[in-house]
């Protein structure tokens, strides 16, 4: 698909989001699609927007944003060459979000991964495991690996967040992001 029909297609599951009744039944707030590349080779999953992305309708904006931003820099990724995003699309009207909530709006984010197609999908903490695993992941045993899973790569680390509240959690997510950039290269020197 040519890189405007992407953005097309991204632009026609937007208004599906902000149109869901469902969705707007488990959160609060301005929806918040995802933004990046529509031909992205990698796409970052977070878990729900805060307070300042149910604001401005933009993912990863807060602090944690601000950390996940950061170490994408710091690997060499410009943030228009990749996809933010979460699995849920609204604040959640209490904190985490609920199995359920998560389950549906995953539909809304396959939608997006379809037209998209990313090489490497990064899963930032339990629930984007949640969303596109089917599963619990025990990150702290399994951050750092990728694995295959219907066709698709999945690159395990933790949520910013978490990595906020835990000093050597932040290390070991600078690590992993090192990881990651070595295997975008890899790919590189194959093509
Ligand atoms: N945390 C997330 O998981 N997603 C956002 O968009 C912001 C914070």
């Amino acid at each position: 698909m040519k890189k405007s029909d992407r953005e097309k297609e991204l632009a026609r599951i937007a208004e599906e989001i902000a149109g869901c009744r469902l969705c707007r039944e488990w959160g609060t707030g301005e929806p918040v699609p995802g933004e990046g590349s529509a031909k992205a080779e990698v796409l970052f999953l977070g878990e729900a927007p805060g307070r300042q992305e149910a604001k401005t309708g933009r993912p990863f904006i807060g602090r944690s944003g601000k950390l996940l931003r950061s170490i994408i820099a710091d690997i060499g990724l410009k943030e228009e060459e990749v996809y933010i995003t979460s699995p849920v699309k609204y604040l959640p009207l209490r904190g985490t979000p609920s199995r359920e909530n998560v389950l549906h709006s995953r539909e809304h984010l396959m939608k997006q991964i379809a037209v998209i197609e990313p090489r490497i999908i990064v899963l930032l903490g339990n629930t984007a495991c949640l969303a596109l695993l089917d599963r619990k992941v025990e990150i702290t045993k399994n951050h750092g690996t990728t694995l295959q899973d219907g066709g698709r790569i999945f690159f395990i680390t933790c949520h910013p967040a978490y990595a906020l509240r835990f000093p050597a959690a932040k290390i070991s997510m600078r690590e992993d992001f090192e990881k990651l950039s070595a295997l975008l290269h890899i790919k590189q020197k194959i093509t």
